[in-house]
């Protein structure tokens, strides 16, 4: 059973600067919902009540959103609107919040690596609030069902067009025993395009065994003398040379929230799920149209 997710969120966010100046690249929203909770709530939604949040410099908004807010709840209750008090009060209890601060940024495979001590001896998840997705069975959940049934590690692949395989970290498959569903032999990050093992590349939805720590303990050891990004593909490697590995191409659609094109692309998904939002924008998109 997967009980705890790690939710890397002290990278610097470069790509969506100035945005990501003074406010943390996981507290942009989708419509009106930051990221963070986002990607927390697919994770509750999925069974999951312990949630590790790495975190940075600069980035107390993060713990802030997840905390109870006494004197706004008050101010909202005196002017009557209990619904807003019940759902920030919702917010603040989904999950049991855990923050863990990285200190510096040195890779993704360092920040699950802070959440050892917190995640302990057992299988978890990782999720990325980078990568958004939408799907009718949450990705996070169609990992967890691969797990259960399988065992080991479990990553999301995505099928990519070539050129831009080298941005990813890049599945090679040893055999597919079934529709979407890959064994794993290797993994590559960023390869050069006629490098790549396959056109399937990583996003940001794991489910890792608790071996995986000893990998990245091994990787920041040999890192420490030459420097340089601990990456987490690079301890996903030695997991798969195990035949600990296996890939899924998830049901649904993703969006790349480190871009403002994935950005804007998934504000527009989900606000026309919403009727009065579907509304107001019909005549503002006619208007462009023309
Ligand atoms: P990215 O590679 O997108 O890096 O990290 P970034 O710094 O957030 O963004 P850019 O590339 O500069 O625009 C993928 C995920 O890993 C986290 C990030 O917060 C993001 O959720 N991360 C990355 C860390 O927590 N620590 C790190 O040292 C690096």
């Amino acid at each position: 059973m997967i009980r705890k997710v790690v939710i890397p969120a002290a990278g610097l966010g470069t790509r969506f600067l100035p945005a990501t100046k003074a406010i943390p690249k996981e507290m942009l929203p989708i419509v009106d919902v930051p990221l963070i909770q986002v990607v927390v709530e697919e994770a509750v939604a999925c069974g999951i009540d312990q949630v590790v949040i790495i975190t940075g410099r600069g980035k107390d908004a993060i713990a802030d959103h997840f905390d109870i807010s006494f004197e706004l709840e008050e101010v909202l209750a005196r002017r009557g609107k209990d619904d807003l008090v019940r759902e920030l009060r919702r917010i603040a209890t989904l999950a049991e919040v855990v923050l863990v601060r990285q200190g510096e940024a040195k890779g993704l495979g360092h920040a699950v690596l802070c959440a050892h001590r917190v995640v302990g001896d057992e299988p978890f998840a990782v999720v990325l609030p980078d990568d958004i997705v939408d799907a009718e069975t949450p990705c996070l959940k169609q990992l967890i069902d691969l797990h259960e049934s399988h065992g080991g590690g479990v990553v999301a692949l995505e099928k990519m067009p070539r050129e831009r395989l080298s941005s990813y970290g890049i599945a090679d498959v040893a055999s597919s025993p079934a529709p979407r569903t890959h064994k794993l032999c290797g993994l590559v990050e960023k390869p050069p395009v006629d490098r790549a093992p396959s056109d399937l590349a990583i996003i940001g939805r794991y489910i890792l065994p608790p071996d995986v720590f000893a990998h990245l303990d091994r990787i920041a050891a040999a890192k420490s003398e030459s420097g340089g990004e601990i990456q987490l593909t690079d301890a996903l490697h030695a997991l798969a040379k195990e035949g600990k590995m296996w890939g899924l191409e998830f049901l649904g659609q993703r969006f790349d929230m480190g871009t403002p094109a994935g950005f804007l692309g998934a504000n527009l998904t989900f606000a026309m799920k919403r009727a009065p939002l579907r509304a107001a924008l019909a005549p503002m998109f006619e208007k462009m149209a023309k």
